[in-house]
């Protein structure tokens, strides 16, 4: 996730493609870059850093006359964050400037390619290629350079391209990323969101996939995907600066909720390739390496440590190895058993955790192998472990996490199908079945966030309570953690989670009338279990909240409430049973008028012990 502006017209391009990058800095913060056209040469200025370095280096964009130009604010995802690494790229011989957001799958094989062919790279970037291939297919026809070169891209971007040959024009593409055109009395702009364009105008142009666009002075031209010109309505912004910079929504903690089903596509789809392969680039061990391993720990704080605890029943199931999880704050203190055949799974959504990152480190000095599953590129735990899978969430502003969390789930179900092939403990066709339900999961997710309304609703019939129970069995008691977490942090209503089978040694006498309780039951094996426990505290007098799937339906008359979810495969219930709770924390801290992304006492990067 990235945020890419771009504009032409009668005023200096920097000094606004600079207020514009400080109103997308929310999709990344990692280095910020511009790119000025005039004729026949584009100058870049970029560099590493928040946005203000750049700032300073141009003194605000004050003394540049260029009045055509791009710009981007980056969230690393291919390369670490660095000045080379920074967008605006050029080509090799400088005649085209590249911004982009989004990735560009099938980026190794370009590059080998165009590298074959003598094109020497500056980045580790998968943006390069792009400025490359503009080159490779430069035509006088910049239509045409434009059209050849987005056919051979595989994956999701939005683009922003200026041509020193043609340095009166902009070329925009979208494709899975966000675009829009802005339309003001003084020029024209591109930008990733609304908020970059607001202070200039309301009136803008969505693009839809596929879609190019070409900004002239005084002229906007649109091509659809099979190269017809499109008439695009001109559309107007009807909210205000704070709601749009979080797209309309409340909170960011609301909108990072709906951002699910896109996260979960991001960290997905590049980790499986056309033959259906899992691909996961960022695993260096070798099959005898991964066979030496004796034992599996998964290490990690907060939410990242509830994501761990669904890896623990799913890897051990996969792969038959053992795996404990711990928190980082007790493993790092209690001389734990992890010699070089262990491998450590480290989870952070920052890569700055101070217990998380002491817990590595601990682990290394035993001679563990480290994997981290981290969301920001370059963070300490990135840098200090063997191995990383990012997880492509894009940058979580709230507080209490969500897309984060569905994102470490997703990477440790493919961590578990791709140790377990290795391993010979599932067959080919046993994964190539998983990962059919795994590409489904976005779009359950997007069904599920339909449900909204309807727990908003029951949120507001909750909102007033002082104590809440959530109990489960096995992976349903691991959402039950994460979950219960949610409402407590955001709401302040005193929460806990149960492993339902053990509510009868001790907490079961504190359930009386009207206490509230919410039940998963999900997980196949054990869903008639766990009603039976409701069908206790209920004989108590809870007031209960079911999730279940459909099929479950006539054992849920039993319950005060029932959301009903869809069936998904048994290992990747946790994904779908997480988005409803995520929902009914955020309404029921919402009714209780709570500070909901900057919750009391909390902060999102805990770098203190
Ligand atoms: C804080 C955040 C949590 C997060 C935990 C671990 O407490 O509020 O949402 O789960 O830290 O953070 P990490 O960045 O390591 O995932």
């Amino acid at each position: 996730m990235c945020g890419i502006v771009g504009y032409i017209g009668k005023k200096p391009a920097a000094p606004l493609l600079l207020h514009g990058l400080s109103k997308l800095e929310y999709r990344g913060y990692d280095s910020a870059g511009i790119a000025l056209a005039q004729p026949g040469h584009l100058t870049v200025y970029k560099s590493v850093g928040r946005l203000q370095v750049l700032f300073d280096q141009v003194s605000g964009g004050e003394e540049l006359p260029q009045t055509v130009g791009i710009g981007h604010t980056r969230w690393a995802t291919h390369g670490k964050p660095s000045d080379e690494n920074s967008h605006p790229h050029l080509s090799l011989h400088g005649r085209f400037a590249v911004v982009h957001n989004g990735i560009i799958e099938n980026y190794a094989q370009l590059k080998k390619e165009l590298q074959e062919n003598g094109v020497a790279f500056r980045s580790e970037t998968d943006t390069e290629v792009v400025a490359q291939l503009l080159e490779k297919h430069d035509s006088e026809d910049m239509l045409r350079t434009v059209q050849n070169t987005v056919k051979e891209l595989v994956g999701s971007y939005a683009l922003g391209i200026l041509n020193a040959a043609q340095p009166d024009e902009i070329f925009a593409v979208r494709r899975a990323s966000p675009l829009i055109v802005g339309v003001a009395r003084h020029g024209y702009f591109i930008a990733s969101d609304i908020p970059a364009i607001l202070p200039h105008t309301r009136r803008f142009i969505p693009l839809a996939d596929g879609e190019i666009a070409r900004l002239r002075r005084g002229e906007i031209t649109v091509w659809d995907e099979a190269g017809k010109v499109v008439e695009k309505p001109v559309q107007e912004v009807t909210w205000d600066i704070s709601s749009a910079e979080k797209g309309g929504y409340k909170h960011f903690m609301i909108k990072e909720i709906m951002e699910q089903p896109d996260a979960l596509a991001a960290t997905i789809s590049p980790r499986i390739n056309d033959k259906n392969e899992i691909v996961l680039d960022g695993i260096h061990l070798t099959e005898e390496e991964l066979k030496s391993i004796r034992r599996i720990a998964i290490v990690a704080c907060g939410s990242a440590y509830h994501a761990g605890v669904v890896g623990k029943y799913l890897i051990e199931k996969l792969t038959r190895i053992p795996v404990e999880v711990d928190i980082a704050s007790e493993f790092r203190y209690r001389d734990p058993l992890i010699d070089k055949h262990s491998l450590v799974i480290i989870i952070s959504q920052s890569g700055e955790t101070a217990d998380t990152l002491a817990a590595l480190r601990e682990a290394k000095a035993r001679g563990a192998r480290v994997l981290s599953v981290v969301n920001v590129v370059g963070s300490s735990i990135a840098a200090e472990s063997d191995d990383v899978l990012y997880t492509w969430a894009g940058p979580e502003i709230s507080v209490a996490t969500t897309k984060a969390y569905s994102t470490q789930l997703t990477m440790l179900y493919l961590i578990g199908f791709y140790i377990a092939e290795k391993l010979g403990t599932l067959t080919r066709e046993e994964v190539l079945s998983l990962l059919h339900e795994l590409k489904r999961l976005p779009d359950q997710l997007r069904g599920i966030l339909g449900l909204a309304p309807q727990l908003k609703q029951l949120a507001q019939r909750y909102a007033y309570l002082e104590h809440a129970f959530f109990i489960g069995r096995n992976l349903d008691y691991a959402v039950a953690l994460e979950a219960s977490l949610k409402l407590k942090e955001i709401s302040y209503i005193h929460s806990e989670a149960y492993a339902a089978g053990e509510l009868k040694h001790g907490t079961i006498s504190l359930i009386e009338d009207g206490t509230f309780v919410v039940a998963l039951a999900c997980s196949p094996d054990t869903v008639e279990k766990t009603l039976s426990n409701m069908k206790e505290v209920k004989a108590r007098g809870a007031e209960v909240l079911l999730l279940t799937t459909e099929e479950h339906r006539q054992l849920a008359e039993e319950a005060d409430h029932t959301i009903y979810l869809p069936r998904v495969h048994p290992l990747l219930t946790a994904s779908v049973e997480i988005v409803p709770l995520q929902l009914f924390g955020y309404y029921v801290a919402l009714a209780r008028r709570c500070d909901i992304d900057k919750p009391r006492n909390l902060a999102k990067s805990v770098t203190v012990e």
